[in-house]
């Protein structure tokens, strides 16, 4: 019996980790790495400097760009950024954590919430998975107390359901962090710091 228990929690933990992060992250697009482009943008979403932001567009289809995001965040904790559509009902999540100590409570997941106006789902567990994952996970590092995420989606993943387009001119991003990972009941750790400003990613 418990050899059995043991058997269904290893393999539960390995299909875990293999969705939580694909085998390969190396992400050839127009022939460059996504992973070794230097991104030419940076923003400070929180000024006391816990949380940065640095981007740049891919053309690979002229109207719509490739959005290659890198997040610079002070944890080994779960972090999230969020897009809310101009109507402010709904808000459009990336969840990322990269703990090396603990690389089965790792993750990166594209989630979503409705809103009413751009209030809604303001704990950890709030937002819901999305159908489908339109982020690509390009690198992650852990170094000098900063969890360094880069990540891509398209500007128009499509599924305008779940994620909002990010179109050009001033967009609201949220951001949030948290110090841990999941808490003893397993759900995910309480938000230590959060914030809001606007950002333009594309001019
Ligand atoms: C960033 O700027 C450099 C120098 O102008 C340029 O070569 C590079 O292609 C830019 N990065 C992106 C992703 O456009």
């Amino acid at each position: 019996m418990t050899k059995m228990l043991l058997l269904i929690a290893s393999s539960l933990v390995m299909a875990i980790c293999s969705s939580a992060f694909p085998a390969s992250h190396h992400q050839q697009i127009n022939g460059r790495y996504l992973e070794t482009i230097v991104l030419n943008n940076t923003v400070d979403l929180d000024p006391e400097g816990t949380f940065r932001l640095d981007w740049d567009l891919v053309y690979e289809i002229p109207t719509n760009p490739l959005v290659v995001l890198e997040i610079q965040v002070q944890t080994s904790g779960w972090f999230s950024l969020r897009f809310t559509s101009t109507d402010l009902t709904l808000g459009d999540y990336f969840y990322g954590a990269y703990d090396p100590n603990k690389p089965s409570d790792n993750f990166f997941l594209d989630k979503h919430c409705q809103l009413f106006e751009g209030i809604g789902c303001e704990t950890p567990e709030g937002p819901r998975e999305d159908i489908r994952n339109d982020f690509q996970l390009v690198s992650f590092e852990f170094k000098s107390g900063y969890s360094m995420m880069r990540i891509a989606r398209l500007a128009d993943t499509g599924n305008n359901l779940q994620d909002v387009v990010i179109t050009p001119g001033p967009m609201m991003i949220g951001w949030a962090w948290s110090a841990g990972i999941y808490n003893e009941f397993g759900l995910l750790t309480l938000i230590e710091k959060f914030g809001f400003q606007t950002v333009t990613l594309i001019e």
